[in-house]
């Protein structure tokens, strides 16, 4: 297996599982995560890929870059019926469904963790980000677009970047197969995200899993003017410094 994204798989293969309203691949794009938001409202759930994005957005306004190539980066589209007070939880549920099959995929041997609420680190270092973002439709449920960038090939050159981020190749010579991996992980989601709705309520397993492979539990943090060692994920999906409650933020770490 050679080391590039096969699109034309990934897309033919989505489409077979017919959950989508349509897969859409582009070479080019400003971010896949804006434009789905511009067309969210005309469909009721759809994916789109990017080979390269050249506006690729991460939380509170940075910058997700991705010219160095290998980068796994798409954004879905969902309608799910819960409560606004809920809706933040999608993100820990896609981390764990992304760390879960990165995990199946990748040897016992390498470090795969959660930092809370949007990264997966590898060794220590970021492979992927997620931008979880919502819009709202005048006669539909709020649609949740969630934006995922996943680093499996090549490696960063960037030195300012090669020290906090890497991707799955470099780190673990390991070629993973995209392919296989996104199908997985839609199925994955797709049945946390049925059972999260249907019960309205987090399950305390996906609490447990997060703190099983916690990346910041018992660091010392500091974050929204907070500072002490993590405690863990609370059975909200808040984490927990010392005795403050943290519903979001960036998480500073030593
Ligand atoms: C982060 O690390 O803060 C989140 C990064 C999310 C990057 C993905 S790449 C596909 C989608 N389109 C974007 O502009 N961002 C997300």
């Amino acid at each position: 297996m050679n080391n590039k994204i096969d699109f034309v798989k990934i897309k033919n293969n989505i489409e077979n599982l017919e959950i989508f309203d349509f897969a859409t691949v582009f070479k080019e794009i400003a971010s896949t995560n804006d434009y789905a938001k511009k067309i969210a409202c005309e469909y009721d759930s759809f994916i789109l890929f990017a080979e390269s994005q050249t506006a690729g957005r991460g939380r509170i306004g940075k910058t997700w870059l991705s010219d160095f190539g290998g980068c796994l980066m798409f954004s879905i589209v969902i309608r799910p019926e819960i409560t606004d007070e809920l809706s933040p939880f999608i993100t820990q549920i896609v981390a764990k469904c992304i760390h879960q099959n990165l995990y199946k995929s990748l040897e016992d041997k390498h470090k795969i963790q959660i930092k809370w609420p949007n990264d997966i680190m590898l060794n220590s270092k970021k492979i992927c980000g997620i931008l979880t973002e919502k819009t709202t439709c005048l006669s539909k449920t709020s649609p949740i677009i969630i934006g995922v960038g996943i680093n499996l090939y090549n490696s960063i050159t960037e030195p300012s970047i090669a020290e906090i981020a890497t991707t799955v190749e470099s780190e673990t010579g390991i070629i993973m197969d995209a392919d296989k991996f996104i199908l997985d992980f839609i199925n994955s989601l797709f049945e946390e995200i049925k059972e999260f709705t249907e019960k309205n309520e987090i399950d305390q397993n996906i609490i447990s899993y997060l703190n099983e492979y916690s990346f910041l539990k018992d660091r010392f943090v500091t974050v929204n003017e907070v500072s002490g060692t993590v405690k863990g994920v609370d059975e909200s999906g808040n984490l927990l410094v010392e005795n403050s409650v943290i519903r979001s933020g960036t998480v500073e770490y030593l």
